[in-house]
């Protein structure tokens, strides 16, 4: 019986890292940022973050709390620019992602207040498409982002490009998908209070950022994860656009590994069974390859 699993499913086309975990990953995902940071700082020079909101990169943002706080990590050269916000929130609404940035990371570390950008929810309508291209004049004039962190949505979106995004989107204001709003039903206690729109960064925006960062975490990311890493590219799947970026690395745990062809491959999958074994070995820890080359 022949093996199940194709040549192209064998391969990721973005660069994955399996961890045990969210925390040991999120301790390799600081890293990556302080030593940047650090270096820039040593060089008298600014280092230019894309940041993400929802579950996903909180440890991340507690580890950098916790290095700023244990391990002298000085914030003052850093500017940041986030992915996206609500539309219709105020900065100071419980829900608004400038409120999550300031509870989850921005009031913790010594970030000067004027280099943390977070699109503003309340622009009024006939302004939104000026508004826009400023925040992307911002990003350009800031240097361009060093570091882009990005999570993933059930429905494939990176910020909030939803199904239908096109690689080329700017910072736009875009209609949100039903599962994303019902995703955050819980937190506006009821879908019917979800925003029905957003500001976000575009897709085109986003694969500008020198370096990308796509984490997740846990089962329910796992077949959005293998379409995006695995998949073809297509606007059905706006993450799977990263698979076009020459330095976009994939951080995730073994339960959103779940759905990977590669886990399977890297184990050799036994060729008369057909079945993706996915074993839950030390194997698979920390379990790396190059991503295989574009053709
Ligand atoms: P989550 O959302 O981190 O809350 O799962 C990710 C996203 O929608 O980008």
């Amino acid at each position: 019986m022949p093996n199940s699993v194709t040549e192209a499913e064998q391969f990721e086309k973005i660069r994955t890292k399996v961890f045990h975990g969210s925390e040991t990953a999120v301790q390799e995902l600081a890293s990556i940022i302080s030593d940047l940071i650090r270096q820039r700082q040593s060089d008298d020079r600014r280092v230019v973050l894309g940041l993400a909101t929802g579950s996903t990169p909180v440890k991340l943002y507690q580890e950098l709390i916790r290095l700023h706080r244990e391990g002298g990590l000085s914030f003052q050269n850093v500017v940041t620019f986030n992915l996206d916000e609500y539309y219709g929130l105020s900065p100071d609404h419980p829900e608004s992602y400038r409120h999550f940035m300031e509870v989850q990371l921005f009031r913790h570390v010594d970030l000067p207040p004027e280099q943390a950008h977070v699109p503003d929810g309340l622009v009024e309508r006939d302004k939104v498409f000026e508004y826009c291209a400023d925040y992307e004049s911002q990003i350009e004039e800031a240097g361009g982002i060093d570091i882009q962190i990005v999570g993933i949505g059930r429905t494939g979106h990176i910020g909030f490009n939803e199904p239908g995004s096109g690689p080329d989107s700017r910072t736009r204001m875009v209609a949100l998908d039903r599962l994303t709003r019902r995703d955050a039903a819980r937190d506006f206690r009821g879908e019917a209070n979800v925003p029905a729109y957003a500001i976000t960064m575009g897709i085109g925006t986003i694969l500008q950022g020198r370096q990308i960062l796509l984490l997740g975490w846990g089962e329910s990311k796992a077949l959005i994860l293998r379409a995006a890493i695995e998949g073809p590219e297509t606007d059905a799947v706006p993450a799977s656009f990263l698979q076009r970026h020459p330095d976009c690395g994939c951080y995730i745990d073994q339960a959103a590994a779940l759905s990977l062809g590669l886990l399977a491959s890297a184990k050799n999958l036994s060729s008369d069974s057909g079945t993706r074994i996915i074993p839950r070995t030390p194997l698979l820890l920390f379990w790396w390859r190059p991503a295989r080359p574009m053709v």
